[in-house]
């Protein structure tokens, strides 16, 4: 609150020169570090109107005093906004297709037509920290504008408390949405890929209990030692090296601990609403240990037994064969996703080998004996996991080995009519049957596998009750 009243004192006395005469002010050091306000690189607006002579990285590139400049009102026009920005911080605009004026980051963060001159570039993170060689989305507002993103208006719900059961204390009710995720005034530029360097001291995020300082810069704050020893880094695209800047550092002691990041909301106890899936978010339950009682051992709870898995993590460097540890954006994409639910990409190394385009069941999918259902979801699980391809030769996407035949599997390969319809190769019969030889309609794997999941679905005395997530 003192930072707030500082930062609006030295915004009223003149935007241009208060930072630099009050260097010791809470915002000067930190905002002249920052990607705005870097002196090379940073803010500098260029629009209709706009004085050409402003400084790079000075203030007035986002905010307007009286809504104008020297009398004039440059581009964009309309005001005075909120914080005298130079354009309304968010429009309350529901679901996608987002337009420029929906945030005033999009007069900058955006393809052609930005604000920002010269113009740049931002990308995905499959292409930035995974090294997908795609060029698209090479900017943030194309990223938010895809098949699924991080939804602005539910998060600008969330953070100020208006929806759901959380509210952080730095938010008030005309808050952006993106500062949720990032502090404007301080956010640094880390990335540098696909071109140039990395550096894991500049971090372009914040918590959003921690708005008012970066999270992830000091190695204190990485997923090794912050959240877990037992991370292991998935593969930069087509190399050994690893994410998030393809390094030999297998470790996560160079990656933000993402997973601390992102559970400031997804965690066991908030309440999400999402308005494009039209309910509330399932809780995420990243660090109860337990096995088959405790949270997703993709997070802290360890896989029981076995694990049929590719590398890194088949002949991990950690000396681990189960135990691992995932990051949130071993899978996910912050902002927004060609497949459904802000699914990567690019993972561990690869492109999925198709689109996710859904992955929700349909009604009946999850009675069995189960119809004909959707493996899509399958594309994201075998760029990690054995599929038949790479556990015999099979079939690539077909489930069977680690079903029905590993020493880890939950379903011996009988009784096929309890589960399955379809298919040839054998019915009731015994063990004799192998993978090889039969074929089965699959099963939609989202019956079985999500955030927090058992196999509940599988029919009365053919169930495990193992966690499957
Ligand atoms: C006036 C133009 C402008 C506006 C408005 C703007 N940005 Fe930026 N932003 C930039 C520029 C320029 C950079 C440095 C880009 C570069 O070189 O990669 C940057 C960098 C960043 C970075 C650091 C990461 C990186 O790759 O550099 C973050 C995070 C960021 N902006 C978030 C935001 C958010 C959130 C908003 C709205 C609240 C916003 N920006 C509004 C121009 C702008
Ligand atoms: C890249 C655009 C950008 C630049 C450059 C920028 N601001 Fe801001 N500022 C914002 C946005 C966006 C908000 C609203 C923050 C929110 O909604 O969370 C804001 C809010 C503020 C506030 C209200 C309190 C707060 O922190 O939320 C003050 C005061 C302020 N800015 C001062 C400054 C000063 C002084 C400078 C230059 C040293 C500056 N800003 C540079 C975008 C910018
Ligand atoms: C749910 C959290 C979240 C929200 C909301 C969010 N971001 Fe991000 N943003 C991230 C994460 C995580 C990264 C990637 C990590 C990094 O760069 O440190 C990132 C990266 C960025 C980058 C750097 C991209 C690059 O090339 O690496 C920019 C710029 C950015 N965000 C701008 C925005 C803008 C603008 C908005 C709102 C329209 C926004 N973000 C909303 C979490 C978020
Ligand atoms: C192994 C890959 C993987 C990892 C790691 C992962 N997720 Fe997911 N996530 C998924 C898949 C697949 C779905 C879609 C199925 C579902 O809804 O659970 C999903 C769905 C979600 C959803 C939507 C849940 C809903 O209501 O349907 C949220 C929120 C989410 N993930 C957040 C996270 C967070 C936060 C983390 C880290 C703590 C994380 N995920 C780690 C794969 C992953
Ligand atoms: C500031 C709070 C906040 C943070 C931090 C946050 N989220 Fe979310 N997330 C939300 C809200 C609110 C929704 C519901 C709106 C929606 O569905 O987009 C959501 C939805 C999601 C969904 C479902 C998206 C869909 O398809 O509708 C996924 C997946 C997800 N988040 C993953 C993540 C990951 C991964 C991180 C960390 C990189 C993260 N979130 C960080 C607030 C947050
Ligand atoms: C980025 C790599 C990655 C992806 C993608 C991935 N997993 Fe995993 N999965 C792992 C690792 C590593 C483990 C082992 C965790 C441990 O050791 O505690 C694991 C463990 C599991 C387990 C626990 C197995 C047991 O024996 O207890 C299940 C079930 C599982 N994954 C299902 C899935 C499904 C379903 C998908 C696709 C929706 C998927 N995974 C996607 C890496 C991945
Ligand atoms: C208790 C339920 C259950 C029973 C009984 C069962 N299966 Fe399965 N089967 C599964 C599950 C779950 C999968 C993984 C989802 C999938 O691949 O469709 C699977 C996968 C398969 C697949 C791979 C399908 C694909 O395209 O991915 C084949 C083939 C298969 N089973 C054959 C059989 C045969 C033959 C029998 C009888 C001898 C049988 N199953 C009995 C549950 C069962
Ligand atoms: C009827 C429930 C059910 C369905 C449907 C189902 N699975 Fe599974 N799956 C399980 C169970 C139970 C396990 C064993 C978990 C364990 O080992 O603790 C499992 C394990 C897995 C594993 C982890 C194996 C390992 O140990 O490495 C993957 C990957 C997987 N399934 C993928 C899929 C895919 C892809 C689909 C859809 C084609 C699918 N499953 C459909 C019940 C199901």
């Amino acid at each position: 609150m003192r930072r707030n009243i500082i930062l609006i004192s030295i915004l009223l006395c003149g935007m241009v020169l208060c930072w630099i005469l009050y260097p010791d002010r809470a915002s000067s050091g930190p905002y002249l570090d920052s990607a705005h306000g870097n002196t090379s690189y940073g803010v500098k607006r260029s629009a209709t109107g706009f004085p050409a002579d402003y400084a790079k990285g000075n203030c007035a590139h986002c905010h307007e005093q009286h809504a104008s400049i020297g009398g004039a009102e440059p581009d964009p026009a309309g005001g005075p906004d909120k914080f005298l920005l130079m354009s309304p911080n968010f429009s309350g605009k529901t679901v996608i297709p987002y337009i420029q004026s929906d945030s005033v980051c999009f007069y900058c963060h955006y393809g052609s037509g930005t604000l920002q001159s010269p113009a740049f570039n931002n990308y995905s993170y499959s292409i930035t920290f995974g090294g997908n060689p795609d060029a698209t989305p090479n900017n943030i507002f194309n990223t938010f504008n895809s098949t699924s993103y991080h939804n602005l208006y539910d998060v600008y719900r969330f953070i100020a408390g208006l929806s759901g059961s959380k509210s952080f204390p730095n938010f008030p009710a005309d808050s952006n949405p993106c500062s949720g995720c990032h502090n404007v005034h301080i956010a640094k530029k880390s990335c540098g890929k696909p071109a140039g360097s990395y550096d894991p001291t500049k971090s372009a995020i914040s918590r959003p209990t921690g708005h008012d300082s970066l999270w992830g810069d000091d190695d204190i704050e990485r997923l090794k030692t912050n959240f877990t020893s037992y991370y292991q880094s998935p593969y930069w695209y087509g190399s050994w090296n690893y994410e998030p800047n393809n390094s030999p550092v297998y470790d996560g002691s160079n990656l933000p601990d993402y997973n601390t990041f992102c559970t400031d909301c997804h965690n066991n106890t908030n309440i999400i609403y999402s308005t494009a899936l039209g309910r509330y978010l399932r809780a995420i339950d990243w660090v109860t240990p337990g096995g088959e009682t405790g949270g997703d051992k993709h997070g802290k709870n360890d896989a029981t037994n076995g694990i049929d898995i590719d590398n890194p993590y088949a002949s991990s460097p950690l000396g681990i064969s189960v135990g691992f540890v995932l990051a949130c954006t071993d899978c996910h994409e912050p902002h927004g996703a060609p497949n459904v639910m802000l699914i990567r990409q690019v993972v561990n190394g690869g492109v999925l080998y198709r689109t996710i385009s859904s992955v929700t069941p349909t009604a009946g999918d999850c009675t069995p004996p189960f119809p004909a259902g959707s493996k899509e979801l399958g594309y994201l699980c075998n760029r990690c996991h054995m599929d038949d391809a790479d556990a015999f030769g099979g079939t690539a996407n077909k489930w069977c080995y680690i079903h029905h035949e590993s020493t880890d599997r939950p379903y011996p390969l009988n009784q096929c009519g309890f589960c399955h319809s379809g298919g040839d190769g054998g019915g009731g019969g015994g063990e004799s049957m192998s993978c090889e030889t039969v074929s089965r309609n699959p099963i939609n794997c989202n019956c079985c596998h999500f955030h927090g999941s058992d196999d509940n679905a599988a029919p009365d005395g053919r169930r495990t009750n193992r966690r499957t997530f």
